[in-house]
């Protein structure tokens, strides 16, 4: 987390320095060859330059407990939630409401009065009904909400189709061409504070460029604001990628957010406007690689696999004590990982294995095609990396499993930050087994 925000905030300032000593509309070189992390004046001119505000919002929906709320805060984040139970629990770890903004394209009336009660930072507008809502219970508060609205640029990341979220038929955010009109109706209303527009283009993204034609787009639009009233923010959103497999190579968010930042300079310098602060939403990108799954073996089964010119091969699945209610994303998504035996070393050879879930689906796969050591076999703890993001926040009780426990690792001290679920839990929701 912390390294994120050091990676943008370095990256805007080198940006905000090279642009100064090149005077304010030139463009200088990029952020790799200015000097990182310097908020110095223009060198002789006497002037300087205007570093724009990185705030970093953590997207909590990757995955969220206290113990992680307490931690992004700690680390200065900002946290992004997009329910009242993610807004619940961040609030209950002690995270300052100010440093909250909340997401959603269908929030609850109750949901954004608990919001406004709160006092949270800012509320993402995701429809032209939900200006008026939130208007309604912020003048009630006697408050003047901090608002920002969400937009589609119209730039479709290279990801899966499920996974980008800016393109035009979809149900989050205004078109692009109705931001003008939906602004002034936040301006109309004085208990709404507007502070920017807000865009996020998808998820699992590996290439800066996609931020950079976003961000383009979405300052042409913040320039005609402007003239409107003060535009102080843009948010870009998240969707950083990360490496799932030795398939996948993104690159380091030092790199992400150099390019972000001098795509951003770029476009503002083009267009004559000053660069706002900006604000970034990642989850995947922090969360994922610090989390991995645990696994018990429990089952080993070689089985003939016909191929299509009439050879034959064997397949050995390992089915593991887990599946597709810890992790939904290769059910969901295609998504691959990777496994390790974690609990011995052996020298055996390698043998190529797909590890299987215990659920009730021939699609109940966690991995598809990785190679254990050839003697892994029932009662063998299996580790695969990477499941930090959308895994045991996407977890489910699928044949009644309960969800597992989530624990922590600092400094080499282990401890449960959330509880798993006992089959007493589970029971205990069933109504018709009150008073048996
Ligand atoms: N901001 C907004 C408005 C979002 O909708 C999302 C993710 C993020 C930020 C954070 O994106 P990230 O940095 O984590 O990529 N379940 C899918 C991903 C869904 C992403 C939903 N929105 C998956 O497992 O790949």
């Amino acid at each position: 987390a912390a390294r994120t925000l050091a990676a943008f905030r370095s990256a805007v300032a080198a940006q905000a320095d090279s642009a100064a000593h090149a005077g304010s509309v030139a463009r200088a070189g990029s952020a790799a060859e200015a000097p990182a992390g310097s908020d110095s004046g223009a060198a002789g001119s006497g002037d300087t330059p205007r570093v724009p505000d990185v705030t970093i919002y953590y997207a909590a929906k990757a995955f969220l407990s206290a113990e992680v709320a307490r931690w992004m805060i700690d680390e200065g984040l900002n946290i992004d939630v997009c329910s009242g139970g993610e807004l619940a629990l961040a609030l209950a770890a002690g995270a300052p409401a100010a440093r909250l903004g909340f997401h959603g394209n269908n929030k609850s009336l109750a949901e954004i009065e608990r919001a406004v009660a709160a006092g949270i930072g800012t509320i993402v507008l995701d429809s032209l009904e939900e200006i008026e809502r939130v208007a309604e219970a912020s003048a009630r508060h006697g408050r003047r909400q901090g608002v920002r609205l969400r937009v589609n640029s119209g730039v479709h990341a290279h990801t899966h189709e499920f996974l980008a979220t800016s393109h035009e038929d979809q149900k989050f955010g205004l078109p692009l061409t109705d931001t003008a009109a939906a602004v002034a109706q936040i301006r109309s209303h004085d208990s709404l504070d507007f502070r920017g527009l807000h865009c996020h283009i998808g998820s699992q993204i590996f290439d800066a460029s996609g931020f950079g034609e976003s961000a383009a787009r979405l300052l042409v639009a913040h320039r005609e604001l402007l003239e409107g009233g003060p535009v102080p923010e843009l948010n870009l959103g998240g969707g950083f990628g990360i490496a799932y497999t030795t398939a996948d190579d993104p690159q380091p968010i030092e790199q992400i957010a150099a390019g972000i930042a001098d795509a951003v300079f770029r476009a503002a310098a083009d267009l004559g406007v000053e660069v706002p602060n900006l604000a970034f939403e990642p989850g995947r990108s922090i969360i994922g690689p610090a989390g991995m799954t645990l696994y018990t073996v429990g089952t080993r089964k070689d089985v003939q696999v016909a191929g299509d010119d009439g050879s034959s091969s064997v397949r050995r699945y390992l089915s593991v004590d887990g599946g597709m209610s810890d992790n939904a994303r290769p059910a969901l998504y295609g998504a691959d990982y990777s496994v390790r035996l974690a609990n011995r070393v052996s020298d055996a050879p390698a043998a190529l294995v797909r590890l299987a879930g215990k659920h009730c689906e021939s699609g109940d796969i966690v991995v598809n095609a990785d190679f254990l050591p050839g003697d892994a076999a029932s009662g063998d703890i299996v580790a695969v990396p990477a499941t930090g993001a959308y895994c045991w926040s996407l977890a489910s009780n699928y044949n009644y499993l309960g969800r597992p426990a989530v624990v922590a690792v600092v400094d080499g001290t282990a401890r449960v930050i959330v509880r798993g679920e006992t089959e007493a839990e589970l029971l205990a929701r069933d109504a018709g087994l009150d008073a048996r």
